[in-house]
């Protein structure tokens, strides 16, 4: 099912997630859910928190512009290895229309449950890479505008205020119209 996005600035997305205890039904339907949300916006990732939940569940497909990709889940994801350093311009569901380049690491190794619970790691570079930072921030209550100066992230916070204003709804469509980013993370 296709759910809201929320949209920042909103204290929801500030608030660390919570660690799944078993990978039910419940949690597949919530996967569910968030792939849905992000296909319906075109985006190449989500987090739980983007649908309303705090909990540590992150869907990711960077197929449309990474070679052998495919959609994943990670629920519970833990960064056990990271390391170079890259540049990368980045967009964000939950702020659409705004991009700006983020410092990320170049390689990052994600340890991570499936969708059927079973525990898996990743080693992964370019855009998957900074998926897996970028979604593993929402995880804490971090956005990648925090990672930018006051005075470019005020800015954005002012857009992002006239935008909520003038769209009453946060609907998937709305916010893939806004998203004119080619990573919407
Ligand atoms: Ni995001």
């Amino acid at each position: 099912m296709v759910r809201n996005i929320v949209i920042w600035p909103d204290p929801l997305l500030k608030k660390p997630s919570l660690p799944v205890d078993r990978v039910d039904d419940g949690i597949r339907r919530l996967l569910d859910d968030m792939s849905d949300t992000m296909y319906a916006a075109e985006g190449v990732g989500l987090a739980a928190v983007q649908i309303g939940e705090l909990k540590r569940c992150i869907v990711i497909d960077a197929s449309p512009r990474q070679e052998g990709q495919k959609l994943l889940h990670l629920v519970n994801p833990v960064i056990v290895r990271a390391e170079g350093d890259t540049v990368y311009t980045e967009g964000c569901l939950s702020i659409p229309g705004e991009a700006e380049d983020v410092d990320r690491f170049a390689k990052v190794w994600v340890r991570a449950l499936d969708y059927s619970g079973k525990e898996f790691e990743i080693e992964a570079e370019e855009l998957l890479a900074i998926a897996l930072q970028h979604e593993h921030d929402h995880l804490e209550g971090t956005v990648f505008v925090d990672h930018l100066s006051s005075l470019k992230r005020e800015l954005i916070r002012r857009r992002m205020k006239k935008l909520k204003a003038e769209h009453a709804s946060e609907k998937p469509e709305d916010v893939k119209k806004a998203a004119q980013h080619r990573s919407a993370l």
